[in-house]
């Protein structure tokens, strides 16, 4: 069936991978990528799907109810998939305005817009909103996140999201809207902004610079392929049920000095280093403010009802991830000039004293 699908953030770390799948795969959908390009946004990593005459990208900000009101108009969009976030935690404390303003507003600017274009009715349209584990807020040694733990959100960043998905609930609820959600455990791999743990170590050891180890490194994370989430996505966006949210997660559960020492193990060989070198250069900084302790997902429903479970070992998907950055030097050079420097000294110089 044809269909016109925004996806929006499609040029940052997930959205890039969620856009590579729909193009490639559904080649009779029209996928237009709506992103601000900010720092984190990035159209190379697009470039081996951008010339495809499906795909079509549009740079604006969803804070501008405007600009979005006319693309909905423009468009007549049957589907969107809202992935354009501020999406790091760090920055959140340090600076929780534009995570509001992004996160809080640029949705409820996306919702108006849905409610106000589909006015012929709601059949066969879907809002779909991407969000963070991250809500439910943090575990203790055991247990897990369901759908239905309550929320409990402890940064700006994670409070940020918790409310659009208050909201998009609410439009479900009061306006009838047709909305899915998922809320998904840390992702890893390809084209990640190295501003988050693991691009972040990878190009630090390339380079022989300290790894920075928040505290004692004991802070738990459940990691998953990002190719994986796009796949959860896609089945979700196609199967899931309206008004549900699903949980995704890796059932993979690390903590953060265990996976540097892997990832460090894991670059001494592909480096030619002796063992050993790269776990030198790790550094304990300190901690993060608020820092959750642990996440961790049950993802049995999407498992039940779709049939998604993750198709990669996370070695296997680290070795992969770490291979990409690698060959890859020029894009990881271009993000960590200029600007990249300075939140990267404002970020560690003063945490490190
Ligand atoms: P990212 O920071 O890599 O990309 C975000 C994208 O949104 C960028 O391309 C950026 O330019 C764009 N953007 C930001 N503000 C915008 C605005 N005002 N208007 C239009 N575009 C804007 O983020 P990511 O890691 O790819 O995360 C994508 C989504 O998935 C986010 O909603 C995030 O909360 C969620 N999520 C991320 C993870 C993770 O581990 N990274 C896990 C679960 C959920
Ligand atoms: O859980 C899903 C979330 O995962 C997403 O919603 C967020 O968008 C994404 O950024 C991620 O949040 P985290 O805060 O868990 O990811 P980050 O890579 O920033 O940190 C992972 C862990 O590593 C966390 O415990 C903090 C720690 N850390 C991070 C950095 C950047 C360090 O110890 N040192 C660092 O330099």
């Amino acid at each position: 069936m044809e269909k016109t699908i925004l996806i929006t953030g499609g040029a940052g770390f997930i959205g890039s991978h969620v856009v590579r799948l729909f193009v490639n795969k559904y080649p009779e959908y029209k996928i237009v990528n709506l992103d601000a390009l900010t720092y984190a946004g990035n159209l190379e990593n697009l470039t081996d799907v951008d010339q495809k005459s499906s795909y079509v990208f549009e740079k604006g900000d969803i804070r501008d109810a405007d600009f979005i009101d006319n693309l909905f108009t423009k468009y007549q969009f049957d589907g969107v998939l809202h992935l354009a976030a501020e999406s790091h935690v760090d920055r959140s404390i340090s600076d929780p305005m534009a995570f509001i303003t992004t996160n809080i507003i640029g949705t409820v600017n996306l919702l108006n817009s849905a409610r106000k274009i589909w006015t012929e009715g709601f059949e066969n349209k879907l809002f779909y909103h991407i969000s963070t584990d991250e809500v439910y807020g943090s575990l203790g040694e055991e247990g897990f996140f369901f759908e239905y733990t309550g929320y409990d959100p402890r940064s700006p960043y994670s409070a940020s999201k918790a409310s659009s998905d208050h909201l998009v609930r609410a439009y479900y609820h009061t306006y009838g809207l047709p909305v899915v959600l998922t809320n998904c455990s840390n992702n890893y791999g390809a084209n990640q902004f190295p501003e988050k743990l693991i691009p972040l170590a990878i190009n630090n050891i390339k380079n022989m610079k300290p790894i920075p180890i928040y505290g004692k490194g004991e802070n738990i994370r459940d990691w998953l392929y990002v190719v994986d989430h796009a796949r959860a996505i896609d089945m979700v966006f196609h199967e899931g049920k309206i008004g549900e949210t699903y949980n995704i997660g890796g059932h993979n559960e690390w903590q953060n000095i265990d996976l540097i020492k892997e990832l460090c193990a894991i670059m001494d060989r592909k480096l030619k280093r002796e063992a050993g070198t790269s776990e030198s250069l790790i550094t304990y900084v300190k901690d993060r403010a608020g820092h959750d302790l642990r996440y961790a997902i049950d993802a049995t429903k999407i498992k039940d009802e779709l049939g998604w479970v993750p198709s990669l070992q996370f070695t296997e998907g680290l070795e992969k991830t770490v291979d990409w950055y690698l060959n890859n030097q020029e894009w990881m050079n271009r993000i960590v000039s200029g600007d990249y420097e300075k939140y990267y000294k404002k970020q560690y110089v003063t945490r490190d004293s």
